[in-house]
């Protein structure tokens, strides 16, 4: 058994360039991860967790109380360590820029959905945390400003998530494919389960909020109505799984081969997805699997971001899946 903890440190042998900082990171992931992992296994037998914060995020969506804890516990985690020099949260308006002398010397800044797909939580259904890595352009030694935290996602130096589900994973990649750790609640451990994990060119798996049908761009009805058709020898039909958790679902694509789409629609014109702690983080994970992310015409991590809480569309998965729905795009325009 190869625990995260041993695996981080073989891969920064292989490469010494990188900075010991990245692993104190992904350390106060893993540490963050175990705390939100038994919190939210306790959910149904502990009040103060379940249940509504009372509070709306900066989005104009209603706080979960979970929301608001794995918040807190992340930016603890991380403001305990001195590798980081700030964080951004879909939890808070701005981001933090940590102020104490070794934080500001950070060359490093993390942005996270602490936990994504928190209407399921009441229902004990699978719930992830997102995060995102870049390095600082702003000179070490000085606070931190929105430029560091607006860069293309194409400058990640490692982005991953954890899932919550039937058990608890955390999948990462630091720009040299992608490995995933599953939890051994029995010795608090994450261990090597899932190596250089590839997503497939093709898959058989659409996701989408397909109540939203009416209101999506015409070339997304039309590949929709492509999956459905009943055309055996081709595949297809193809098969519907939506849980409306972008980890789990992108998840359960990732190892199996898939699409998930979150296209623009007249209730979000831009999307609903947001492009630095949700889209970002998937697209280089897919990338580095060997598939592919884009808002229906441009990749994902070329996208220049002008907002910290900016949304997108959202297509991402297996190659050919996502080229095929290029296509109606390109042939429907609206
Ligand atoms: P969050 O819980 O972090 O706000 O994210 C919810 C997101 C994403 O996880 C999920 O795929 C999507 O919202 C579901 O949206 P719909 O309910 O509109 O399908
Ligand atoms: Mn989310
Ligand atoms: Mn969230």
């Amino acid at each position: 058994m190869k625990s995260l903890g041993e695996f981080i440190v073989e891969k920064q042998a292989e490469y010494p360039h990188a900075r010991g900082n990245l692993s104190g990171i992904l350390a106060a992931i893993r540490l963050a991860a175990k705390v939100i992992n038994r919190d939210i296994n306790r959910a149904g037998l502990v009040n103060e967790i379940l249940g509504d914060a009372g509070a709306e995020n900066v989005q104009g969506e209603q706080q979960k109380k979970l929301d608001v804890f794995a918040h807190k516990t992340i930016s603890a985690a991380f403001f305990a360590r001195d590798d980081v020099a700030g964080f951004a949260s879909e939890e808070e308006e701005n981001f933090i820029a940590f102020d104490s002398e070794k934080n500001r010397n950070a060359k490093y800044i993390v942005l996270t959905d602490p936990l994504d797909g928190s209407s399921n939580i009441d229902v004990n259904v699978s719930v992830g945390t997102i995060f995102s890595i870049y390095r600082r352009v702003t000179p070490v030694g000085t606070p931190v400003t929105l430029e560091d935290f607006l860069q293309p996602g194409s400058a990640q130096v490692a982005a991953g998530y954890v899932v919550y589900g039937s058990s608890t994973m955390l999948v990462y990649t630091t720009g040299n494919g992608v490995n995933g750790f599953t939890y051994d609640p029995a010795i608090g451990v994450f261990a090597l389960s899932h190596e250089n994990i590839r997503l497939p060119d093709d898959g058989t798996i659409y996701s989408v909020n397909e109540g939203q049908y009416l209101k999506f761009p015409l070339g997304v009805k039309k590949y929709i109505k492509y999956c459905q058709d009943d055309l055996p020898s081709e595949g297809r039909p193809l098969t519907s799984r939506y849980i409306g958790s972008l980890v789990s679902d992108f998840h359960r694509n990732l190892l199996k081969g898939g699409i998930y789409m979150y296209p623009q629609g007249s209730n979000y014109p831009n999307g609903k997805l947001r492009l630095l702690y949700e889209c970002n983080p998937m697209a280089f994970l897919a990338e580095q699997a060997g598939g592919m992310a884009t808002d229906g015409k441009r990749r994902i991590l070329d996208i220049q971001p002008t907002k910290l809480h900016e949304r997108s569309p959202f297509f991402v998965g297996s190659r050919k899946m996502v080229e095929k729905v290029h296509e109606f795009i390109e042939k429907n325009p609206d």
